[in-house]
């Protein structure tokens, strides 16, 4: 008996194991394909084409209600520009959460989607006025209001006490990459705590008799680790709700709960953050003597990242004087976070296996930057016509993908119980040419 034959008989599987965490729940391998959401990969390529951005539904739905059940009494906001769909808005909607927007265009999916008014928060370090308009006139519950003028033009257009909250920069470093970490002074978002601008933009808000201040908010970065930081957030916020004398009744941490990436990287503590925000905040509250706001979470990436695969074809193999370049036919435009901030993936040959080579993934585009993934080991017969397979690209693909050298951005394709269907379709040279005098 080979040892093959044996590894099942005493429990072992034989089958390639997949990076545990990084891709949709109950993704597998059967036989040499790649089986996400019940459907086969190579179906996936052949049926609706290469680059493919392919979501495992029932991921972001579980994840969704992760989030809900570990923080009962929070309301949970997801923030729609980590995967800005209709259909993704919708399934927030039915599960109960709220849903942040950072543009008019972002607020028109929503609408597009039904999602109630009620549940919108308006966020951005800009709100142009047809953003402020189109707010107002869809009724969003709340609107995150992030510099002095915007709290002016914004009394200007308001009426019926809009409510507001305020965006604060409340110093806490949440050591992630420095274009992620929002929570820091000196940057652009948000009114500093320590210079005392967030205490001066409670007051400007109150002055104004059109809008109403509910809360306070704050999100200190991205790919936040550890819940310490947000602990540390609490207390500032809770802080600035006792020396500012007013009522305040919500306290948003934004959102920023890391998902892996690479292996072995952690999946985010949310029961450990649940528990231990809740204890910070309540004791600083006492400490303090305030009554306890309620807690709003705006999760984005830790909803939808691990439930996302991009599908692309091997174009080409180019034999460099040290290292071996796979070319796809997707690339930047796709999926900027390596060329913005360095992000790693792992790259996986959908189809076969074979002894692995180090290779680097390089898109199709006109910079020499436009890496997909350096040093990942590939079958070291890799050829063109091959399917690669790239976890972990649910958040913040389809939402930074552009259309660089005039290459439709590519489809979202939602996979559940073995069936699939696009969600977003693919842009065509059509959608292209109409922009064009
Ligand atoms: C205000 C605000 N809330 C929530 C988020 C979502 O962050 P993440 O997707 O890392 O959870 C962001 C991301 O930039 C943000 O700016």
């Amino acid at each position: 008996m080979t040892l093959a034959e044996l590894l099942p008989s005493i429990g072992c599987s034989t089958e390639p194991v997949l990076e545990e965490g990084l891709w949709p729940d109950g993704t597998h391998v059967s036989g040499s394909d790649l089986v996400i959401g019940g459907v086969p990969a190579t179906r996936l390529a052949a049926q609706f084409g290469t680059p493919c951005q392919v979501l495992d539904e029932m991921t972001v739905r579980r994840r969704a209600q992760a989030f809900t059940a570990a923080l009962p009494d929070a309301e949970v906001v997801f923030a729609g520009k980590s995967l800005p769909c209709p259909e993704v808005y919708r399934w927030m909607a039915s599960l109960g959460l709220s849903l942040d927007v950072s543009s008019a265009g972002e607020l028109a999916l929503a609408r597009a989607a039904g999602f109630p008014a009620s549940r919108i928060v308006l966020h951005g370090n800009v709100k142009t006025g047809e953003d402020l308009k189109a707010a107002l006139e869809y009724g969003v519950s709340r609107i995150v209001v992030d510099s002095f003028d915007e709290i002016a033009q914004l009394g200007a257009l308001a009426r019926h006490g809009q409510h507001v909250m305020i965006r604060v920069t409340p110093g806490v470093d949440a050591h992630t990459h420095a274009a992620i970490a929002t929570g820091v002074e000196d940057q652009k978002f948000g009114f500093s705590l320590a210079s005392g601008a967030a205490l001066e933009a409670v007051l400007r808000v109150v002055e104004q008799p059109s809008l109403r201040l509910v809360g306070l908010h704050c999100h200190i970065g991205s790919q936040v680790r550890h819940v310490a930081s947000y602990e540390e957030a609490v207390r500032r916020m809770v802080g600035l709700i006792a020396s500012c004398g007013v009522r305040i009744e919500q306290l948003d941490l934004g959102g920023g709960f890391c998902a892996p990436y690479l292996p072995g990287e952690p999946s985010f503590d949310l029961f450990g953050f649940a528990q231990r925000v809740r204890g910070t905040l309540n004791y600083e509250c006492r400490l303090h003597r305030v009554p306890v706001p309620r807690v709003l979470v705006e999760p984005g990436r830790a909803i939808v990242a691990n439930a996302g695969v991009t599908l692309y074809r091997v174009c080409a193999v180019k034999r460099g004087v040290s290292r071996t370049f796979v070319a796809v036919d997707g690339g930047m435009s796709d999926n900027p976070r390596p060329a913005l901030y360095g992000a790693q993936y792992v790259v996986r040959l959908v189809g076969r296996g074979g002894k692995l080579h180090p290779v680097t993934v390089v898109g199709r585009h006109c910079e020499a930057g436009d890496v997909l993934a350096e040093n990942v080991p590939l079958p070291a017969d890799v050829h063109a016509g091959d399917v690669l397979a790239v976890p972990a690209t649910g958040a913040y693909h389809h939402a930074l993908a552009s259309n660089y050298n005039q290459v439709g951005r590519p489809p979202v394709v939602a996979v559940a119980d073995g069936t699939a269907r696009p969600i977003v379709r693919r842009e065509t040279e059509e959608d292209l040419l109409r922009r064009y005098a």
